[in-house]
């Protein structure tokens, strides 16, 4: 049995709709990410699975009892969600070990002392847990929040954007420790997150999503490697779509020469299409006829990302050492290696 299940829900506000026909599925103890642009509906979809929304249509079922439908509605409390947000909401006059104790009150002081201990340890807060909220840092608040939220042993935890108000190096190491610490107190869990870096850490699986509709819910390598329409191409790590048109011999003939690769039947000669380049895939090779211009430099430490410009305009980007340093408005020459190709139809 699946820990949780959302089929094809539907949500509006008044009539602006926000979700449609969202999908999303949880196996136990697994961590699905939902990925998306500001806009696109995570934190609605994660307000619908606690029961803060009501969806217009669809299901939700946590561990085989369903919280939706369209004549079941489980109010949030009875659902057995854990939260933590954005804004972390310690309670300020509470100490460390006190915010972890809030949700399970109900407990005997023994089994409140043996949960909070053991959770003190697990997020690494031993040593702090009689400090204030406003006595520890952002990361070590969030640090809390989590353990706060897992103290009452949910059946589902739903962060939203925990780690965005952190700096970047924090938010990553901060990022793969929530994994670690989600795992080993076997939780099955949903985080929201932009930050693709962020839901490569933590997800087993990240769902991505676009004006309220999954685009794709996959491996953070299916999703680079084998994104299924070109939203997904161009969200998902570096690249760039170059216009290329079917050739005879079941090639792609571009700007930068042809790409073989096993092209379906569907594709006929002289269809358009655009195929996804990745900076890995551009080599340079100076003594190549294909001639790029480069347009925009941006140094990355070990390496220069580079935007070359081919001769009908379109752009390419590429990695190139940082002790070879190009210049802008340069001409170079350049390959394409690419193994399998990825293409969309341009109509
Ligand atoms: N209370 C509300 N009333 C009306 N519209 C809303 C409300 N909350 C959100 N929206 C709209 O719903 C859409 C999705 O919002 P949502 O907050 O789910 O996006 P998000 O993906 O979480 O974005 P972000 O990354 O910025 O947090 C947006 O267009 C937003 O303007
Ligand atoms: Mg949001």
């Amino acid at each position: 049995m699946k820990r949780l299940e959302v089929k094809k829900l539907d949500f509006a506000y008044g009539r602006n709709q926000i979700l449609f026909e969202f999908d999303f599925s949880l196996e136990e103890s697994q961590i699905g990410c939902l990925l998306g642009p500001s806009g696109c509906g995570k934190t609605t979809a994660l307000r619908a699975i606690a029961g803060f929304e009501n969806p217009t249509k669809g299901e939700i079922i946590l561990n085989g009892n369903k919280l939706n439908s369209s004549k079941i509605f489980v109010e949030p409390e009875k659902r057995q969600i854990g939260m933590v947000f954005q804004d972390i909401a310690l309670f300020p006059h509470l100490s460390v070990k006190e915010n972890i104790q809030f949700g399970i009150r109900s407990l005997s002081q023994n089994l409140r002392d043996k949960r909070s201990n053991e959770l003190l340890d697990l997020v690494g807060m031993s040593e702090f847990k009689k400090k204030y909220p406003h006595e520890i840092s952002g990361g070590q608040q969030q640090r809390v929040a989590l353990a706060r939220a897992m103290a009452p042993k949910p059946s589902l935890l739903l962060m939203d954007e925990p780690l965005s108000s952190l700096d970047e190096e924090l938010r990553e190491q901060l990022a793969r420790e929530i994994r670690l610490i989600l795992k080993q107190e076997k939780v099955s869990a949903i985080l929201v997150t932009h930050d693709q870096n962020e839901a490569f850490a933590v997800g087993d699986h990240i769902c991505v999503m676009h004006q309220g509709r999954v685009q794709q819910n996959d491996s953070a390598y299916n999703l680079y490697h084998h994104p299924l329409n070109r939203f997904v191409a161009e969200f998902i790590g570096e690249g760039t779509l170059l216009p290329g048109v079917v050739a005879d011999e079941g090639t792609i003939a571009t700007d930068l020469g042809e790409i073989k690769g096993n092209l379906p039947e569907s594709c006929k000669h002289q269809d358009k299409v655009d195929v996804l380049i990745r900076p890995e895939n551009v080599i340079l090779a100076n003594d190549n006829e294909n001639k790029v211009v480069i347009t925009a430099r941006y140094f990355r430490g070990s390496s220069y990302l580079y935007t070359l410009k081919t001769n009908s305009g379109a752009e390419i980007l590429c990695f190139l050492s940082s002790s070879e340093s190009l210049q802008i408005d340069q001409s170079i020459g350049v390959q394409l290696q690419i193994e399998k190709p990825v293409f969309f139809s341009r109509s």
